[in-house]
């Protein structure tokens, strides 16, 4: 299966992806995590990409769209994929239709998870992200056993530098102008299921996978 994850800053999307890239067996690929694994090594495309993060700004198109072309000539992609955080604008979802059109295949589904933005600001400013595993833990919705350690490998949890309120709210913005666009664009195709992204995670998890039985073909 090939599925998009969109959605605000917060709306769950990284957590998730976790589980139903796991229960479809297909590779989770995270624009974030790629640019942000980039900034931490101090390579080219992380300094191209670490201004645009810290404030809360998009990374250039023409960037992001290379990268995500690249991930998905790799061969664990071949089967299937769930792409989170891409596209997040219109000209990469284009964009997005002609590569996998160059692989001979197109989406299947478009996952729209929904959250307001009061939830938004309270999931980010609780949020601690593993440094080694990458696990996404909430100081009160879903705490880690000791504060600051990973339950799952004992790495260290840190607060992204984008999480900061002024930050927030900027990236609610971008979000609303670049990003929500991308609703109207796959609902005239058909193929964009909402999913309401509050209450427990669990609970969130049973409602995509749910919506996503009516789009598995074989
Ligand atoms: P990215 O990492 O994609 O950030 P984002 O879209 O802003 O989304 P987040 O990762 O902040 O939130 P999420 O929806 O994954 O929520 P999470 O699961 O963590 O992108 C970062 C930056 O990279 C961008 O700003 C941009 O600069 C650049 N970039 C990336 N892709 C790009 C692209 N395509 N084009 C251009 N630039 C790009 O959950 C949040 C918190 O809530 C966690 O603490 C979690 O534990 C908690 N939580 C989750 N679910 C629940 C629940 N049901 N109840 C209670 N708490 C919950």
């Amino acid at each position: 299966m090939r599925l998009v994850l969109v959605g605000p800053p917060g709306a769950g999307k990284g957590t998730q992806a976790q589980f139903v890239a796991a229960h479809m067996s297909v590779p989770q690929i995270s624009t974030g995590d790629i640019f942000r694994a980039n900034v931490s090594q101090g390579t080219p495309l992380g300094k191209q990409a670490k201004e645009y993060m810290d404030a809360g700004d998009l990374v250039p198109d023409e960037v992001t769209i290379a990268m995500v072309r690249d991930r998905l000539g790799e061969p664990d992609a071949n089967r299937g994929f769930l792409l989170d955080g891409f596209p997040r604008t219109v000209p990469q979802a284009v964009e997005l239709d002609d590569i996998l059109a160059d692989m001979g295949t197109k989406l299947d589904v478009v996952v729209e998870l929904i959250v307001d933005d009061d939830e938004v600001v309270r999931r980010l400013s609780g949020r601690r992200t593993c440094r080694s595993c990458g696990h996404i833990w909430h100081v009160d919705f879903d705490p880690p056993s000791n504060e600051g350690v990973c339950d799952n490998c004992g790495g260290e949890l840190f607060q992204r530098d984008d999480d900061k309120p002024a930050t927030i709210r900027h990236r609610l913005e971008v979000y609303a102008e670049q990003t929500a666009p991308l609703v109207g664009y796959y609902g005239e195709r058909g193929i964009l299921v909402g999913v309401d992204a509050t209450g427990p995670v669990d609970d969130v998890t049973e409602r995509a996978l749910a919506a996503l039985r009516r789009f598995d073909h074989p």
